[in-house]
């Protein structure tokens, strides 16, 4: 039998089974108790502990070949998932088989999202610990949604959502909610603005916010009620800020129009430029105005912990609401968001509900209800996965790991700023940081060519993947230092592995 490295692409379905000679899984492999009526889809002690053992080697072995696998591995993703496609499996398959499936075929046809080379986007996280954390709470499976059912667990979510708090320099008082990334804690934070400042008036209520936020707030805006037609995209200046005078002006045209301004949703991190919109006059500017302050932290929050950027992000504390992202800044896998919100009780306000069929409620102000702070009932249990991985770590492993990706994006920044032809278009604010090329004679066109190019030249290198956008009408390379496994030798990569790239793409383009 020939090993499925021996055929480049791997073969699925079918095929594979032809090309590697493995037997086709047998209907059996699912034993059945006998009995009319009666199957038992529980496997034995001796088989969960085989079956975890080979889940576990094949997660241990991936973890450690990171470094060394493809950063951009989708190549004929059409075809694949063509090929992919097949209708519900009557009867079983080996795990084997499954697990050769994913790891050898799926998984990798990826963005490697979790290599210590990827620059690119907002790099995501994946520590260990949160995946066994993910693992306890799905095997022992218990009911996390309403205090009542797993009081003690539901106190250890409630524990992590607190120390979010205390980090972002929060009141007592404060409460929040984990939801499955920022996307969702934005919509539950324009939802408790909108019940708490236009209570059935929700047509004539404006959002404001920047050009350069995330294009979830629009979507997080729609989700709650608030139409695109009332949501203003305030253009940012040169540095990709919210300029505080033209939101001023808006907000005034909106009011003069029989408008109901209540709210702002303010950058603390874009993920274009990474530009931290000055949050404190911004919040100034709320309170004068009696409008809702989010500050979209989902990028940036977490370099709260970092004992270098406490000015950039001055006034995130006095924040009504914030959008956190730990699957970002905090390194955790994807599906972790979470949302605080400085009065309690306006979150609550806008989730609290009872029903005939539910227990009595605990007290408000001494427990934490998770379904009277959010939309889920049911749920999964992502405050476990946060709550083990930060008693594990503790808190200062989490500061000196976000310092260093702060000392290696400004390092970073200081090196690629040096390199020829090269124009940053904004310093490092946090960890990310934009830049373009250019020679003399060159237009925006040819400029926004080359630029491009260069993300693409310099990413198929394979040591480190960034990527660009759109940002201040011109396109921008850029390099966002945050995963956990990202050190200085992945800078010394992207600073030579641009060199080489620039003088390549340039060259092509003067001529
Ligand atoms: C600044 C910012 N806000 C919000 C989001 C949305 O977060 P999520 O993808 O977790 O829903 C992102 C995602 O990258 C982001 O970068």
């Amino acid at each position: 039998m020939r090993t499925c490295a021996e055929y480049g692409a791997w073969p699925v379905g079918a095929e594979y089974y032809a090309l590697t000679g493995r037997r086709r899984p047998r209907p059996d492999c699912i034993k059945f108790t006998q009995g009319v009526g009666i199957i038992d889809l529980e496997f034995s002690a001796q088989e969960m502990r085989a079956m975890a053992d080979q889940v576990v080697a094949r997660c241990v072995d991936h973890i450690a070949t990171l470094p060394s696998q493809p950063l951009y591995g989708v190549h004929n993703a059409e075809a694949l998932c063509l090929s992919m496609r097949e209708s519900s499996p009557a009867s079983g398959t080996p795990l084997a088989a499954l697990l050769d499936d994913l790891f050898m075929t799926y998984i990798p046809q990826s963005f490697n999202t979790p290599s210590p080379g990827y620059l690119a986007y907002i790099p995501g996280g994946g520590l260990f610990p949160a995946a066994l954390a993910d693992f306890i709470a799905d095997t022992t499976n218990r009911y996390t949604g309403i205090w009542q059912a797993a009081p003690a667990l539901v106190q250890l979510e409630a524990n992590a959502l607190q120390w979010l708090g205390e980090w972002m320099g929060f009141p007592a008082g404060t409460r929040g909610v984990f939801t499955t990334g920022g996307s969702m804690a934005t919509f539950n934070a324009v939802l408790c603005a909108r019940e708490q400042y236009l209570g059935p008036d929700i047509r004539r209520g404006v959002l404001y916010t920047s050009d350069q936020a995330h294009h979830c707030v629009i979507k997080a805006a729609k989700l709650a009620g608030i139409m695109p037609d009332r949501v203003r995209s305030i253009p940012c200046d040169a540095q990709f800020h919210l300029p505080v005078q033209a939101l001023r002006e808006a907000i005034a045209q909106d009011r003069s129009s029989g408008l109901l301004p209540f709210m702002v949703v303010s950058n603390a991190g874009t993920t274009n430029t990474g530009a931290v919109d000055p949050l404190n006059a911004i919040a100034d500017e709320c309170a004068a105005e009696q409008l809702w302050h989010h500050v979209d932290g989902a990028y940036g929050a977490f370099f709260q912990l970092c004992s270098d950027t406490h000015e950039v992000l001055r006034g995130i504390e006095r924040a009504d609401s914030l959008t956190l992202d730990p699957h970002k800044g905090m390194f955790m896998p994807y599906g972790t968001g979470a949302l605080l919100v400085r009065n309690g009780a306006a979150l609550r306000a806008a989730h609290g509900a009872t029903a005939d069929y539910l227990p009595d409620m605990p007290s408000a102000a001494e427990f934490y209800d998770p379904s009277q702070h959010g939309p889920d009932l049911s749920r999964g249990f992502p405050g476990l996965r946060m709550w083990l991985t930060i008693k594990l770590y503790g808190a200062d492993a989490f500061r000196a790991a976000i310092d260093e990706k702060r000392v290696l994006a400004l390092d970073a920044a200081a090196r690629v700023a040096r390199l020829p032809h090269v124009v940053m278009d904004a310093p490092p604010e946090l960890s990310l940081f934009p830049f373009h090329l250019t020679w003399p004679g060159a237009t925006l066109v040819q400029e926004d060519a080359a630029t491009r190019e260069l993300m693409a030249a310099t990413s198929q290198r394979g040591r480190v993947m960034i990527s660009g956008a759109v940002a201040g009408g011109r396109y921008v390379g850029r390099v966002c230092v945050l995963s956990f496994r990202t050190h200085a030798v992945q800078i010394d990569h992207l600073v030579a592995d641009l060199a080489s790239a620039i003088t390549e793409v340039v060259a092509r383009h003067r001529v």
